[in-house]
């Protein structure tokens, strides 16, 4: 009898790995939506040069890290290579200004948000049946190079971390706990999960820290740090693509189905701070304890510690709420991986439903 029960338990596992790959590569965005994106990148730099000749658009957020979606908003950045700049809140107002005349996208500037942003959307057409979403920030370095470190781990085990990145971000979009602005945690957010939990809670580790990885050649100050915080991280991928073998062979189901269990009971979300550059931190030793700041507002319920700006929480906005639903939702999902389904795609369709 148990016997029988582990053999085919151990079919489900083959059976939903096989569903979580075919599901996820259905959802990718297609080579034409990518050449439509990458068009409007360098028409947009087109004509942010007319203000400023030094500037490159580069894309950043999932578009640049290999987390990307179908019909998924385009995050740029503008920088600006010249010494002498405006500020940007007053190139928002320029360049929104700019492209309201030009374009022929819903322009929004947001020239006094905390990062200030254009805010663009494209009505839906019949070449484009979602239209377009995109954001352009300006001189946003650290975002630039955080999502080439997310870039760099998902090169490093593609099929097991872009798998369970990608089906965690449609999951978190389907199960309605993807939005920083109504209390829960924005995609970034998770993405650290992720890489936290297959840096830092298996054992052996599925990825290497690339943050703690010694430098291959000494490295100065000035090459290490950005505004104060140190960005540095091992990049070379090939190398890295050459040395790591993680020892551990765990499928991608099975990693899946633990990540869901951790995040519902293990994780110490009253006392820990995740960082997936020094593991599992306390809340208390970064000054992060809920009641906070004496603004009477949340800020600190769960904490994750941006890669590299080390003093801010990038779930912030999860309120008690919030938390009380993300929470409930990994109980959820674990309990619907560990109910002997028969069925794997079935399984995954209520997950998802
Ligand atoms: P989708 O838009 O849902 O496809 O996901 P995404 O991967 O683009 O993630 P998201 O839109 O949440 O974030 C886009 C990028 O913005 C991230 O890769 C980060 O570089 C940056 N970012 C987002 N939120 C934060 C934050 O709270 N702090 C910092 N420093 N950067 C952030
Ligand atoms: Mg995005």
């Amino acid at each position: 009898q148990q016997h029988r029960r582990l053999i085919s338990r151990q079919r489900f596992i083959t059976d939903f790995s096989q569903c979580l790959f075919e599901f996820v590569v259905q959802l990718l965005p297609t080579t034409e939506e990518m050449a439509v994106k990458e068009d409007v990148r360098k028409l947009l730099e087109r004509l942010i040069r007319t203000i400023e000749p030094d500037s490159r658009l580069l894309s950043f957020g999932s578009s640049a890290n290999g987390f990307s979606l179908k019909n998924s908003d385009m995050d740029l950045c503008c920088l600006i290579d010249s010494g002498e700049r405006l500020n940007a809140a007053d190139l928002v107002t320029m360049v929104g200004d700019l492209l309201e005349r030009e374009t022929k996208f819903h322009v929004k500037p947001l020239p006094h948000a905390r990062i200030p942003i254009v805010k663009l959307t494209l009505d839906p057409s019949p070449a484009l049946p979602f239209g377009i979403a995109c954001d352009i920030g300006f001189e946003n370095r650290l975002a630039l190079e955080n999502t080439r470190l997310l870039m760099c781990y998902a090169s490093i085990d593609p099929a097991r971390v872009r798998t369970m990145v990608l089906f965690l971000k449609v999951w978190s979009k389907r199960r309605k706990i993807n939005s920083p602005y109504k209390g829960t945690l924005s995609s970034y957010g998770y993405v650290l999960l992720v890489i936290y939990f297959l840096v830092h809670v298996k054992n052996p580790p599925i990825l290497p820290n690339l943050q703690q990885m010694p430098p291959l050649r000494p490295i100065s100050e000035e090459e290490s740090h950005l505004n104060g915080f140190n960005i540095w991280f091992f990049d070379d991928i090939e190398l890295l693509r050459q040395r790591w073998k993680s020892s551990n062979t765990d499928t991608v189901a099975e990693l899946l189905i633990e990540f869901f269990k951790f995040y519902s009971r293990d994780f110490a979300y009253n006392t820990g701070v995740a960082s997936i550059r020094a593991g599992l931190l306390k809340k208390d030793a970064k000054g992060w304890l809920s009641e906070d700041y004496g603004t009477g507002r949340e800020r600190n319920r769960l904490c994750i510690e941006d890669p590299f700006e080390t003093d801010f929480n990038v779930a912030r906005c999860v309120t008690k709420d919030g938390l009380y639903t993300i929470r409930g939702e990994f109980m959820r999902a674990s309990r619907i991986l560990q109910a002997r389904p028969d069925r794997a795609i079935l399984a995954l369709a209520q997950l998802c439903e």
